[in-house]
This record gives structure tokens, sequence and C-alpha cells, in this order.
């Protein structure tokens, strides 16, 4: 599939996820064959006064790109102000968040708040669209709908796409459900057949099989995996290889998990120093370790040390503990 000019072989992303798919993160998962990655999600209003936190979030390595950065907002001069101010970073692709289901975003119209409002909702993409003109592909990240008697993704994404935006992601739940079952790929379905931009869908992929039934039932062109690829962005290397040959790839052994354990730090640490890196560290080790002989023991240990290199010895000793055992 092709998003513009952008060619993604098999249309495999990792979605945006804040305090978790940073720079570190992003190239684990591009290491295992996520096509595309977008950042984290980055505040109009707080690029536009020029913060420096909110740059350091923007910033795009060469190895992860196609990488798409991805902006909240819904004043439409701030939105179009910040995607210029965007360009600095050199972006693959600009991502409007309509999606985001937190109280606080929602509360001020940003979000998922934009599907409450179609009319706003297009004039915000319009002035984003105009703003980086041929320079980038403009895309957008929706729900299914705000709530369970407004499901109008299918109407937001025509909206879209007269708006000139050349790819749409649609997580399928609604923003009342915020992450809790079911995943509804019926109203993937009609976003697909609504517009004639390739549609990415997204939503509790966990499995090879969770994958195929997204592109089967929806007819999608690619598909973004969030939370199953938290401690296993391996995960896009066993759905690469599933997509290609149909065949299911056993889960990585824990000697090579250990080696992205360590690699994952070894860049967490350079890009945010010890210290943050320290704090940070924890909830990608107990995501790494789960479903391990003793994880809920080691999970402990992960919450109680501030010392990556200890962390790190207690989980490789555990790790050669089992490898002994099995
Ligand atoms: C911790 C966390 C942070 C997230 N942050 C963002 C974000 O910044 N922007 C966005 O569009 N979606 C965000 N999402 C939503 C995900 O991109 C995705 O749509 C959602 O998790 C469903 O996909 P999944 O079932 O594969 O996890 C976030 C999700 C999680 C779990």
């Amino acid at each position: 599939m092709k998003i513009k000019n952008i060619e993604f072989e098999n249309g495999l992303f990792l979605a945006p996820m804040a305090g978790v798919a940073d720079r570190a993160f992003r190239h684990m998962c591009k290491k295992y064959g996520a096509e595309g990655v977008v950042t984290e999600m980055i505040s109009s209003k707080a690029l536009v006064f020029g913060d420096k936190k909110t740059e350091i979030l923007a910033k795009i390595d060469s190895y992860e790109r196609p990488c798409a950065l991805q902006l909240f907002g819904s004043d439409p001069l701030t939105m179009a102000k910040a995607a210029e101010i965007a360009m600095k970073f050199s972006p693959d692709i600009i991502d409007i968040n309509m999606g985001c289901p937190v109280h606080k975003i929602v509360s001020s119209g940003d979000g998922s708040a934009l599907m409450k409002n179609p009319a706003l909702a297009y004039e915000v993409i319009c002035s984003v669209v105009n703003s980086v003109g041929d320079k980038v592909p403009v895309t957008v990240k929706i729900r299914s709908g705000y709530d369970v008697s407004h499901i109008n993704a299918p109407e937001i994404a025509m909206l879209a796409e007269k708006a000139g935006v050349s790819a749409i992601f649609v997580h399928g739940r609604t923003r009342d459900q915020m992450y809790a079952p079911p995943c509804d790929l019926e109203t993937i379905k009609k976003v697909k057949m609504a517009v004639s931009v390739p549609v990415i869908g997204n939503g509790d992929i966990f499995t090879c099989e969770d994958a195929e039934r997204m592109f089967s039932e929806t007819g999608c062109d690619g598909i973004m995996i969030g939370r199953g690829a938290l401690g296993n962005p391996y995960f896009f290397f066993q759905l690469k290889h599933f997509l290609k040959t149909g065949e299911k790839l056993p889960s990585q052994n824990l000697k090579d998990k250990m080696i992205d354990i360590e690699e994952h730090m070894r860049i967490l640490c350079s890009e945010k120093g010890e210290k943050t890196a320290s704090a940070e560290c924890r909830k990608h080790l107990s995501w790494y370790v789960k479903g391990v002989r003793g994880s809920a023991s080691l999970r402990d240990c992960i919450n109680r040390t501030d010392n990556i290199e200890n962390t790190l010895n207690i989980i490789r000793k555990a790790f050669d503990n089992c490898n002994t055992l099995s």
C-alpha cells in the first residue's frame, strides 16, 4: 500500500502511544519490521509556544523513517501554524489526532471530541492540508465515533478525504469505550467502503490471527498495532512472516529477548539520561517479562529498583534460570 508516494510493503504500522512509543521503543519496533511509526501525540499549542519538551517529542531519527508526526488540537489556525513549525523536524507524514479519549484533552475540544463536531474537524484538516501543501502527506487517526449513539467514522472519513488526507487510521472503538473490548470491525469496514484513500485498521491485534481477521473482515489496506507490541517488538517480525508465508513463528526465545531488552534500555538511557530512563524503564521491563516464569516477583523487583544495571542483572538471572529449567 501507499500513502501518497510512500510505499509500505505490508502496511504494518506501530500505533502512536503517548508515554510509551518514544524514539527508543519505535527503534525496537522498526528493527523487527514495523514499516511505519508515529510520534507520541504533540500539542499544537505547545509547539507554537516553542515549548522545549514538546520539541524533544517531535524529533525523528533517520532509522525510524518513514515516521508520522502526530499533532493534536482543535483550533484550525494553531494547527496550521504547528504543522508549519513541525516541518523543521522533517516528518514523512503529518497525522492529526482525532481519537484521544483522555478527559483533559477531550474537555478542551481536542482529540476524539473533534468527532462530535464534523464541521470543525473538516476545518482543522483543511487548515493543516493547506499549511503543508505538497511537502508531506496528511493523515488522520479517528475512532469509530464519540459514543455508541454517534458512530460517525464513515462520515468523518469522507470529510477527511474531501479535505485532502492521504490515508485514514481507524481505531474501532468509541471514545466512551476507551480501550475496552470489543473492537468494532464492521465500522472499519464501512470506512473502507466510504473512501478511496488507504484505510489502516487498528484495535486489539494481539496475534497473527487477529491481524488476519482485521484484513479479511474490513478489507483494510494496512494494520496498526499498539498494545500488542508492548514488551514484544518481535511481534512485528512474527506478523511480517505470517503475512508473507501464512506460517506462525514461535515466541521469541529468552536469550534474544534479553539482547533486545538491553538494546532498548541502552537507547532509552542515551535519549533521556540515566535518571529519567530509570523511572521510565519500569513499565517496559514489566511488559518484557510478562508471561515468563516467576514474572510476578520479577515485576516487584523491577518496580522497586532505581538502577537499570541492577534491574537488568536480575532479569538476566531469571531468564537464565528459565533456560536451565526448560
Ligand atoms: C498508553 C497509550 C498511549 C496512547 N497514546 C496515543 C497517542 O498519543 N495518539 C493516538 O492517536 N493514540 C494513542 N493511543 C491509542 C493507540 O494508538 C491505539 O489506537 C489503541 O491502543 C488501540 O490499538 P491496540 O488495541 O493495538 O492497542 C494510545 C494508547 C495507549 C495504550
